[in-house]
């Protein structure tokens, strides 16, 4: 089968390099001219581990074009995997980009063919889409369905050619087996293929991914109740996520999720839910935690900081909303920067990979240090707000050696209590014990326990709850 991918983003280009790897005819089209020339050339325009080495393997069978006639002629499935940012009028999915797409297809489609929706739309997209080429050229024989990805940025290729489950939701029978056949390299395998109609198989990405948000509130909630009584949130998260009905995964705390789909999604969800009269009011509580909690964790480095930071020389290390991408839309700590710069502090930040796409966000607010070690170094307090790898690789004595003063805020627990208080620093971190002491260089880790355990007293009697 031929297959037309409309759109190269993370979803798109991800799609069309893995569909291609398993052995499809792909055409990838985009309305940025820019993007295909480099993408000819072997040039991949975002950073994702992998990408680059599979398109260049398999770019006889995987074409780029800007014309999307060329590259829906002849295919019998046509994926439209363009961008849903949010409306920033009213927080739903903006669905402009969506159909566009499908008038232009109903311009140039000229046989039959399954047009099918991979990008994140709120219930009912499809049918929109099925009325706007059938409006525009009535004559068409097409069929429309959902079929939703699952990719996590930095694990994009892993997470398409190992899923846990392919979905597709439509109300052909042709256009279920035309699905069916593009997925069979992978249901041979095993992997699960769960047909449903197409309004399920679009709410159950929403639901998916709003329940993973609701996860990773959940916890981070959690880590701030530990913070007041003196627990430990990396315990509690290992004794919640060891219970098979709850998993692990998506326990970590941290400083709140970012991203492009987490945020867009969860806003989404609850903005379709109100319309409908409906409420997804869980996560409504998702949303107004997670956008509390960047202003709990600018806080949490000006305390570290003795309660000002005015001219102080501030460490940030990680720009992206998690590591193994280059991407910062909805980055988390690209807000911590832009906060502190506003507070005062003179912000030196180091990201492997986000450097000029936050630059493109933060212009001259904060100083790009070209590597950990400038970021650090002099720095009165150094941030950990992304958990890449080279963060945790450096031992707390050589970001010791480096810094003014011995003042760590941990945003993504990458540490451990027991190192950081042997190195001596005055240590922050999410939903355990702050090791802190003014005078830093006096302390002495023997007395940690006691210390500790005397700070973090209950701030209320627990018998009165
Ligand atoms: C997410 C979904 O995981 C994926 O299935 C969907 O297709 C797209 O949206 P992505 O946004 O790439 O993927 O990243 P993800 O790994 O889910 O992390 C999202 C945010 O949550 C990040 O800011 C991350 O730091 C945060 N997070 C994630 C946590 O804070 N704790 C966790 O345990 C997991």
């Amino acid at each position: 089968m031929r297959i037309a991918v409309i759109g190269t983003g993370y979803v798109g280009l991800v799609t069309g390099a893995c569909l291609a790897h398993v052995g499809w005819d792909v055409t990838c089209v985009d309305n940025v001219p820019g993007k295909i020339e480099g993408l000819r050339s072997g040039i991949v325009p975002i950073y994702e581990p992998g990408l680059e080495d599979l398109v260049l393997a398999n770019k006889d069978r995987l074409r780029f074009t800007t014309t999307l006639a060329d590259a829906i002629d002849g295919a019998e499935i046509i994926i439209i995997a363009v961008g849903t940012p949010t409306r920033k009028l009213d927080g739903n999915a903006d669905l402009r980009y969506i159909f566009a797409a499908a008038k232009e297809i109903a311009q140039s489609l000229r046989h039959y063919a399954v047009i099918v929706t991979k990008s994140t739309v709120p219930a009912g997209t499809s049918f929109q889409i099925k009325r706007i080429i059938a409006q525009a050229n009535s004559r068409l024989d097409f069929d429309v369905a959902s079929n939703p990805e699952f990719l996590r940025e930095g694990n994009a290729i892993d997470d398409f050619l190992n899923p846990d489950r392919i979905v597709i939701g439509t109300e052909s029978g042709v256009a279920a087996r035309l699905l069916e056949n593009l997925y069979r390299p992978f249901t041979e395998k095993g992997v699960e293929l769960i047909r449903t109609d197409i309004v399920s198989s679009e709410l159950i990405k929403y639901a998916a991914n709003t329940f993973l948000a609701t996860k990773v509130s959940f916890i981070n909630e959690m880590a701030d109740i530990c913070e007041k009584v003196g627990g430990n949130i990396d315990d509690v998260a290992r004794g919640m996520g060891s219970d098979t009905r709850i998993g692990e995964a998506f326990l970590r705390p941290g400083p709140g999720y970012g991203g492009s789909c987490f945020p867009k999604d969860t806003l989404a969800m609850a903005r379709i839910g109100q319309k409908l009269l409906s409420p997804a009011s869980i996560v409504e509580a998702v949303i107004s935690v997670n956008r509390l909690r960047t202003h709990r964790m600018v806080a949490k480095i000006v305390h570290a900081a003795g309660d000002d930071v005015r001219g102080k020389r501030i460490a940030l290390l990680g720009l992206t909303f998690k590591p193994n991408t280059d991407d910062v839309r909805d980055s988390v700590p690209v807000v911590i920067a832009e906060e502190l710069s506003q507070l005062g502090a003179q912000v030196r930040a180091y990201d492997p990979k986000g450097m000029e796409q936050a630059r493109g966000l933060l212009g001259d607010a904060i100083e790009y240090c070209e590597c950990l070690e400038d970021a650090v170094t002099d720095a009165q307090v150094c941030v950990i707000a992304t958990e890449w790898k080279e963060f945790r690789e450096k031992k707390p004595g050589e970001y010791k050696h480096l810094m003014a003063r011995r003042v760590m805020v941990d945003l993504r627990n990458v540490f451990s209590l027991k190192e950081m208080s042997e190195a001596g620093f005055s240590y922050f971190s999410i939903g355990r014990p702050a090791i802190e002491d003014r005078t830093v260089s006096q302390y002495d880790p023997s007395t940690f326990e006691r210390k500790v355990r005397v700070d973090a007293a209950p701030s209320f009697e627990l018998s009165a709850y």
